[in-house]
């Protein structure tokens, strides 16, 4: 790596060295290469593992989680109010830190609507790792936060609870350093390997894209940031001010517009959480030829997405790509029903 690369990542360590922060990631993942899709669709396919770092099934979150409850254990908090729908996987990773901190762990989370799948999966394990769940019918963003905010008020005022209040914005901008955080390893891993990408795939509609390229931004921007959004956000809005807020924090002379992030809708389906068949068909096509799992409402989305760019000859023919395995390995097991389903295949009944 030249000098000017590995001193701006040093720099980067320092500034990001001045928040608190806690170890929840004790190895680096690997980044595998994905020899029989690479045959297949003549791109060199690689995939980072973060689906296999951090408890309870884990995910990328957890590099977040580091920075953030870096503040809840320098704050002194007895535990955290955070929300969301009944699936989600960052609540169960908040859930099983918590439980591993000895902390309290309050969960709003979003009553079934038409949308949601059965109670299992994520929500089985908030449950198991001890989380105190309470039910609304808010929708997400400004609704659930309003929620999370009436909980917060009442677990202080009535119970004389000290909790941690998730706030969006504070979230936001610790979360995207975490994922800077997280470039900063991962481009040091490629780097050693020689492997530098020149794209790079994930899913998301914040930090998890803003992190990432706000490092490639910084780092080295010739590569070309993929997000697939699997909800029905404004991306483009949400990631640039973002990556703009997270580099004005750290005193870095980088903005960005709304058309620089590329983050199609098209992969979203009809909803947030619902299975759409192009990422049914990705889900199997990775499973079958890699013996890979993604997830029907993140991964799966974005591996659709992949397919359909490398199919287009979006991606030129024999460059290197990395995916983002970012987690979220409960869902595909909650949405077995609905994959057999959109897929045709049969149910096995291996009773006698
Ligand atoms: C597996 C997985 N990938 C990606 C994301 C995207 O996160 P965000 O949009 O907050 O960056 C999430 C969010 O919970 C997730 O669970």
């Amino acid at each position: 790596m030249d000098q000017k690369k590995l001193a701006k990542i040093a720099e980067l360590r320092v500034k990001l060295g001045e928040y608190p922060k806690i170890d929840l990631v004790n190895f680096l993942t690997p980044i595998e290469p994905l020899r029989n899709v690479s045959a297949d669709i003549g791109l060199e396919t690689l995939v980072k593992r973060e689906d296999l770092v951090g408890p309870a099934f884990g995910g990328h979150y957890a590099h977040s989680m580091e920075y953030v409850f870096g503040e809840v254990i320098e704050g002194g908090y007895d535990g955290i109010v955070q929300g969301g729908p009944s699936h989600s996987n960052q609540n169960r990773l908040i859930a099983a830190i918590c439980a591993k901190l000895g902390l309290k762990a309050h969960l709003v989370l979003r009553k079934k609507l038409e949308v949601d799948q059965p109670d299992i999966g994520n929500l089985f394990l908030d449950q198991l790792v001890g989380a105190d769940i309470s039910w609304v019918t808010a929708e997400m963003g400004p609704e659930l936060d309003g929620e999370k905010t009436k909980r917060y008020l009442e677990l202080r005022e009535v119970n004389g609870e000290n909790p941690y209040l998730f706030r969006r914005d504070r979230i936001s901008l610790i979360s995207t350093l975490g994922m800077l955080d997280f470039f900063l390893k991962l481009y040091e891993q490629l780097d050693r390997d020689g492997k530098i990408p020149s794209s790079i795939y994930l899913t998301g509609c914040g930090p998890t894209h803003s992190g990432i390229l706000l490092g490639a931004r910084l780092i080295d921007p010739s590569i070309k940031i993929v997000g697939v959004r699997p909800l029905h956000w404004d991306a483009q809005d949400i990631v640039s001010n973002e990556v703009n807020t997270a580099a004005k924090t750290l005193g870095e002379q980088l903005a960005i517009t709304r058309d620089e992030v590329v983050n199609p809708a098209e992969y979203v389906g009809k909803d947030y959480g619902i299975l759409t068949r192009e990422g049914a068909r990705a889900i199997q096509y990775f499973a079958m030829k890699e013996g890979l799992i993604f997830d029907p409402v993140y991964t799966g989305k974005m591996a659709a997405c992949f397919l359909d760019d490398a199919h287009l000859g979006k991606i030129e023919k024999g460059s290197r790509v990395l995916l983002i395995h970012s987690g979220g390995t409960p869902l595909t097991l909650l949405y077995s029903r609905q994959i057999y389903s959109e897929l045709g295949m049969s149910l096995m009944n291996p009773s006698p």
